[in-house]
């Protein structure tokens, strides 16, 4: 075995997705492959449509695909295991961190962020300290008793954040996680989410914005539902296009 297949967390090889749509088959994948390993700060980008939410799906293990294999963690997901067996499989190694968080009205922050554990298994008391230590990692405590919808779109996005590392899962998937933030919540979440990742978490981020990819490792462009490049070294992605670059640094 090679070090890189040692420490592959996902291997996503030769996807391709059709849906079936009033008597046609829409194809929205096309042979995707990618190897997702260890540590990574992958950022997945590209125009609206082009499949990134889809692939997402696939890989949390929502959304069978037409032909080809998921392997995460060296088990294929979808020849393997069940439905239900997925969705263990999803509790315990995924979290997960939308554009728009659902939340539970009736709860509070801190609750919402309890429950998550309680689906987990934890009992009441770790639980609670479990979601205080979590809120403090990414600034929130002091909101604690509020309920997430009294809070601002970056507030809530960070709440999302902690609920979604709570249970230490071993990869952290964001669909557009900064979609609904004005400049300066966005680059807070994705210090949040740079944080973690020097902290040794996995990340997979889906987004648009061209900005964010110096927060990542890796960079892969999708167009039209085929893997089209990976960016050879997003840190510097920027660096050539000055205005983008002010803002990044600024
Ligand atoms: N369940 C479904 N049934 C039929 N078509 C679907 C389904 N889910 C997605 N699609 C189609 O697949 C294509 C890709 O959708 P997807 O949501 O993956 O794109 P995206 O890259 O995430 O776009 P955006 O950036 O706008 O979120 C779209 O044309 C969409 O209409
Ligand atoms: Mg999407």
């Amino acid at each position: 075995m090679t070090t890189n297949e040692t420490q592959a967390v996902i291997k996503v090889q030769n996807i391709s997705k059709t849906f079936h749509v009033k008597s046609q088959d829409v194809q929205v994948l096309s042979n995707i492959s990618l190897t997702v390993n260890k540590g990574d700060f992958l950022i997945l980008f590209g125009h609206s449509g082009c499949g990134k939410s889809t692939l997402l799906h696939i890989l949390l293990g929502l959304e069978p695909p037409s032909t080809g294999k998921l392997i995460f963690f060296g088990k294929s997901l979808y020849e393997n295991m069940d439905e239900d067996e997925r969705t263990e499989f999803r509790k315990t190694h995924i979290g997960m961190v939308y554009q728009q968080p659902n939340w539970i009205k009736s709860l509070s922050v801190l609750d919402n962020i309890v429950f998550a554990l309680r689906l987990n298994g934890i009992k009441a008391n770790e639980a609670v300290q479990k979601a205080n230590s979590v809120l403090r990692t990414v600034g929130m405590e002091e909101w604690s008793d509020y309920v997430p919808t009294e809070l601002s779109s970056g507030q809530q996005q960070k709440i999302a954040l902690a609920r979604a590392i709570v249970t230490n899962p071993d990869i952290l998937i964001a669909d557009e996680p900064t979609g609904n933030l004005d400049f300066e919540s966005g680059q807070d979440l994705m210090n949040l989410l740079s944080k973690l990742n020097k902290e040794g978490k996995t990340i997979i981020m889906v987004t648009h914005d061209l900005e964010y990819l110096p927060f990542a490792n890796r960079a892969i462009q999708m167009f039209n539902g085929k893997v089209i490049q990976e960016v050879e070294d997003p840190k510097t992605f920027v660096k050539t296009e000055n205005k983008l670059l002010k803002r990044v640094t600024s």
